[in-house]
């Protein structure tokens, strides 16, 4: 092959940005902040790591441009552009660019000096649920919500990000049913339906990660920080009460609930949870109806946005006052960035095995690996 046919001309060059500063490392490529040359505006530049390059440019790449260039919404980032650095040795980078964004919801709650009041949290939640009733809509489901893939700029919008392991719903053919990987969303986000090996699931799979966010803006850190499957399960249970058919009909058929041993006669205390933060009734009804073990019972992103919590007294209040108080928290000072790097890298490391496996499991015919205390799946052939 000659050089000429790795030239991508339709593939605006990345030297017309300046790059400033790295702010985000992610399993799939590292992300920084960048200045356009031409017209000054910031943006963020997302690399596209290509380390399994043999297999190609990567698949969670490509679904990410493909999904991106469809929606335009405000409650979802913008994909501004592809770019590629010049090539060397035959080989390009490439790279994602957004708009910026000065903030991640994960950075935000650890900074104990930005305190929420009831409004702003209905402002988050409201802004959150719009983006995702946008994207369940158009039978798009995002599978990696958490706290650092939603993004909040100065003036206070809401953007959710990071679409890598995001895919579209098809409709199954007929007498079939869909088999996605089970394999996807961040292991303390993960409802229980994926740990129990269900494939055939639907957008409330974004739902219960609705969920747990919501709690995770009154408690400021995930409440279900499982280190494995099977721990992720048994927490689930001591908060959200014993996985059991009498609360969710249909569980038996699930691939793993027979073979897994889950804890029993367990109490849902997911109210108990919340109330040394709030009594609110329609704050815990709200909570309650997310964080619903049976996905088919769990609440849909348009009746949550129809739900008393919004139209109850505070209304959701304006975030960018607040916000736009505070420094970018990719601005923060030397050593409290490096503070909050530090404590991002630890809970990257962790999350990225996961998210290796999951990368894995995006590629057809690859046998699945479980952790020794989960029972073996089938392997998958579809994702
Ligand atoms: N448009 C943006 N503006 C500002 N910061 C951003 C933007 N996009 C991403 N970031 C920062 O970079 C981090 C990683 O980005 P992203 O989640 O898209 O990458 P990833 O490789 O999929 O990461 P991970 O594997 O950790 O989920 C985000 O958590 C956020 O802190
Ligand atoms: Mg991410």
């Amino acid at each position: 092959m000659t050089t000429k046919q790795f030239e991508f001309p339709y593939i605006s060059n990345v030297s017309q940005y300046v790059r400033l500063d790295k702010i985000g490392q992610g399993t799939f490529g590292a992300v920084f902040k960048a200045k356009c040359k031409k017209t000054n505006d910031l943006v963020a530049m997302k690399l596209i790591l290509m380390y399994q390059e043999k297999e190609g440019f990567p698949i969670t790449a490509l679904r990410e441009i493909q999904i991106l260039q469809e929606l335009r919404h405000d409650n979802i980032v913008r994909l501004m552009d592809i770019c590629r650095s010049p090539m060397q040795d035959m080989k390009s980078e490439f790279y994602l660019i957004f708009e910026f964004c000065d903030h991640d919801l994960a950075g935000i709650l650890r900074n104990g000096q930005i305190k929420f009041t009831l409004g702003h949290i209905k402002s988050i939640l409201q802004q959150l649920l719009n983006g995702l009733y946008y994207i369940h809509k158009n039978d798009i489901i995002h599978r990696d919500l958490k706290s650092a893939n939603i993004l909040l700029t100065r003036n206070g919008l809401l953007k959710l990000a990071d679409f890598g392991l995001a895919r579209v719903l098809k409709q199954p053919k007929q007498n079939q049913v869909n088999r996605y990987t089970c394999r996807v969303v961040t292991l303390w986000y993960r409802p229980p339906e994926l740990l129990l090996g269900q494939r055939d699931y639907s957008s409330a799979i974004d739902m219960w990660g609705v969920g747990c966010i919501m709690c995770e803006l009154w408690t400021r850190t995930p409440i279900l920080q499982g280190d494995t499957e099977q721990r992720q399960l048994e927490l689930i249970s001591y908060r959200c009460g014993s996985i059991e058919p009498s609360v969710w009909p249909g569980l038996g058929s699930l691939p793993l609930y027979s073979q897994i041993h889950l804890p029993k006669g367990e109490k849902r205390k997911i109210r108990e949870l919340m109330h040394p933060y709030t009594f609110d009734a329609s704050t815990l009804d709200l909570i309650d109806k997310l964080l619903t073990l049976d996905p088919k019972q769990r609440i849909d992103a348009d009746l949550a946005m129809s739900h008393d919590f919004f139209y109850n007294d505070p209304p959701a209040s304006e975030l960018g006052t607040l916000l736009s108080k505070y420094d970018s928290m990719f601005e923060l000072k030397e050593v409290s960035r490096m503070q909050y790097q530090n404590q991002k890298t630890q809970q990257q490391q962790q999350q990225q095995q996961h998210r290796q496996k999951q990368l894995q499991h995006l590629r057809p015919s690859h046998q699945l690996q479980m952790k020794p205390n989960m029972p073996k799946l089938p392997s998958e052939q579809i994702y």
